[in-house]
């Protein structure tokens, strides 16, 4: 489903340029749950960023349900990012003018999951993960947890095939970061979806199937 081969992703910083991200050789097959663990700064976000399309590889090959999208245009990489994924942003990136449901119903129209039962999707999501009072909430107007809920579920309404998180649980206490991850790997089991996700906490990689350290993937590590 996933399959990345010598791919090398830097940032400029005036004169010089930094190496962000490398990875040699990374296959996760379709249905897979991994979690992504490494050191700060060692490349997590930047990885889920070029699997996502958001960054393109300066460098090597990134193919995602079949497709690659390092030889795409950022058009492109944007329609197939509506289609086929959901991202969970470590920063959130919600919408501030919009109440916590159209956040959600925002996912929907720039993806596949635009339609009718948009809206239902979207509030049933919301009251999966504790938010059915909190709906026509602003995110100024919701916990900083509330607010990763919210864009959890944004990633989830157009039920895409792979689900890319960037320590969506780091802001919940531990009964409700136990309970989302219940409800994102139960829907992922159901659907044969592909997750990665970005966490440091040691009890929510062990739940996933397999764990891929950012430090072994380099082609000096291998
Ligand atoms: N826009 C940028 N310009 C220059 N360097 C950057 C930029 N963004 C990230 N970097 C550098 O690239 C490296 C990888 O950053 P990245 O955000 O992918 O790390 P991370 O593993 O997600 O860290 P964390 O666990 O703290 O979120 C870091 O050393 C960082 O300083
Ligand atoms: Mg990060």
């Amino acid at each position: 489903m996933i399959h990345l081969h010598d791919v090398k992703k830097h940032y400029r910083q005036g004169e010089n340029s930094v190496l962000a991200c490398e990875v040699s050789d990374l296959r996760i097959g379709r249905g897979e749950q991994v979690a992504l663990v490494g050191r700060s700064g060692t490349g997590k976000t930047t990885l889920l960023h070029l699997l996502a399309g958001i960054l393109r590889a300066d460098a090597g090959t990134v193919e995602i349900a079949g497709q690659r999208i390092d030889a795409m245009t950022e058009p492109q990489r944007d329609r197939f990012r509506g289609q086929h994924i959901g991202m969970v942003y470590q920063t959130f990136n919600l919408l501030q003018p919009f109440t916590a449901l159209e956040n959600v119903l925002l996912g929907a129209l720039f993806g596949r999951g635009a339609g009718h039962d948009a809206e239902a999707r979207a509030k049933s999501l919301l009251e999966r993960v504790g938010l059915a009072d909190r709906m026509h909430h602003r995110p100024s107007e919701l916990s900083v947890g509330q607010v990763q809920r919210v864009a959890i579920c944004r990633a989830l309404v157009n039920d895409p095939e792979v689900i890319l998180m960037d320590e969506p649980l780091g802001n919940q206490d531990k009964a409700t970061g136990a309970q989302v991850l219940d409800l994102l790997l139960q829907l992922a089991r159901e659907g044969n979806k592909t997750v990665v996700m970005v966490t440091h906490d040691p009890e929510s990689a062990q739940r996933m199937q397999r764990t891929v350290d950012l430090a072994t993937l380099r082609r000096s590590a291998s």
